[in-house]
């Protein structure tokens, strides 16, 4: 990566997608914690989101009032929480335009992402076969990816990883891309919006590098009910994303998989409910439906119903609303940000060439530490994130204090964030 920084004084522009219509005030009043720890400014959203009313209603009503293990009985009550999974699935796909039968939920982002490479690396990918993906993308997003090296490894097979590579403005670079492309290709793992350098990683340009033989896997961790994901125009293989970083509960992810590759996956997991052993084989499991091919086992019942108010949240500001309030956050943030003495930004919206800012800026100040930044933001009831955010191969050069924004900040609280890192540079 080049180190060429734009710092205060650079010409550099955010220019927001749609003006902010968003009643900030009728949001924030949907979120307890904001009434319940005043004067905290929650920045640390690209890590988890806080949880609306009636995201904490359905989960504790579940428990104290329906709670059943799903379709495993004749009983009334263990019928209605599958029905009520179904519908959550039914919410879900709708989010993402997908159709419900191929959805599946996971425990999170990082179990939709390692299902992709496990379902379908195992079952497809031969001696000599390539994969591409981003060394400076998320652990969650590379790291299976060399474990199904690993394992394949183990039985002959020898998989090629090969990385491609970030620009200075926190795109990817897709000449490496081109470079890297090969008739061995088979997948390439990419993020929708980058959770540290807060880019659109500009999916449509891969799939016109790569061409429709190589699969995409896309995680939408950053971009799922922050800005619209549509399946049918994203024109990818599988999207991974998780149901606390847009405002449902905890252990809770969701796994799209396009109808054509579906035939190709492996079951992974398998135990109660789900796939089960053929009658004729005993290395044959049948699994009519996808659900049946990768859900096995008690799912995280409460959160899984949780993701239907969290999507009623998205849908009732509209989810064009929310990426517009990100957007003029983020340009807020990075207007202020840039008159810091000696700033430095990371890769983004900070640097020049970002269209619009997704709620995420990344910086360092000189002669500032990333950690003593982080614990002084923190004893001011600050919360950010810093450190090496997760990435595999972090260098000193990758420490930044990343700002996440959600619906639910205020240029208020940027202000008062500003005030901090002012004070830390006298
Ligand atoms: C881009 C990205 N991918 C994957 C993950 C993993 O998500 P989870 O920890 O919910 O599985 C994260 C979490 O920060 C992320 O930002």
């Amino acid at each position: 990566m080049a180190s060429t920084l734009a710092t205060a004084g650079t010409a550099c522009e955010i220019k927001p997608i749609a003006e902010d219509t968003v009643d900030v005030s009728a949001v924030r009043a949907q979120f307890p914690i904001l009434k319940e720890r005043p004067g905290v400014c929650f920045f640390d959203n690209a890590s988890t989101t806080q949880k609306p009313s009636e995201v904490i209603r359905v989960m504790t009503e579940y428990y104290s009032k329906s709670c059943s293990n799903a379709g495993r009985a004749s009983y009334r009550l263990s019928s209605q929480t599958l029905q009520a999974i179904q519908n959550s699935r039914a919410t879900v796909a709708q989010l993402i335009n997908a159709r419900p039968e191929d959805v599946v939920f996971t425990s999170g982002a990082t179990d939709s992402l390692n299902t992709v490479a496990l379902s379908w690396g195992l079952a497809n990918l031969n001696d000599g076969d390539e994969i591409m993906l981003c060394m400076q993308d998320h652990k969650s997003a590379v790291l299976p990816w060399f474990n199904v090296k690993r394992i394949l490894a183990g039985f002959g097979k020898n998989i090629k990883i090969v990385p491609f590579e970030i620009h200075d403005v926190g795109d990817y670079d897709l000449r490496t891309i081109r470079e890297g492309v090969s008739s061995k290709t088979r997948l390439i793992a990419m993020s929708h919006i980058h959770h540290v350098y807060g880019m659109d990683m500009e999916v449509s340009d891969i799939r016109e590098i790569v061409g429709p033989d190589v699969l995409i896997s896309l995680d939408a961790s950053q971009s799922a009910g922050h800005i619209p994901v549509d399946v049918k125009e994203l024109d990818v293989d599988f999207v991974s994303f998780s149901g606390h970083k847009m405002f449902a509960g905890n252990g809770v992810g969701v796994l799209w998989v396009s109808e054509k590759r579906q035939p190709e996956l492996t079951p992974v997991r398998v135990g109660g409910m789900g796939a089960t052993l053929s009658a004729e084989s005993e290395t044959e499991f049948s699994a009519p439906t996808l659900q049946d091919l990768l859900e096995s086992g008690t799912p995280n019942i409460p959160s899984i119903l949780s993701l239907v108010p969290a999507v009623e949240f998205v849908s009732n500001i509209g989810v064009e609303n929310i990426a517009a309030r990100l957007s003029n956050l983020t340009r807020y943030l990075y207007e202020k940000v840039k008159e810091i003495p000696g700033v430095d930004f990371g890769p983004g919206p900070g640097r020049c060439g970002c269209p619009g800012g997704y709620g995420i800026l990344a910086f360092r100040i000189q002669e500032v530490s990333v950690s003593d930044l982080g614990f002084m933001l923190d004893s001011e009831n600050i919360l950010v994130r810093t450190g090496d955010h997760c990435v595999s191969k972090a260098s000193e050069e990758d420490q930044y204090v990343r700002v996440s924004l959600q619906v639910y900040n205020t240029k208020e609280e940027i202000d008062a964030f500003i005030e901090v890192l002012e004070d830390s540079v006298c």
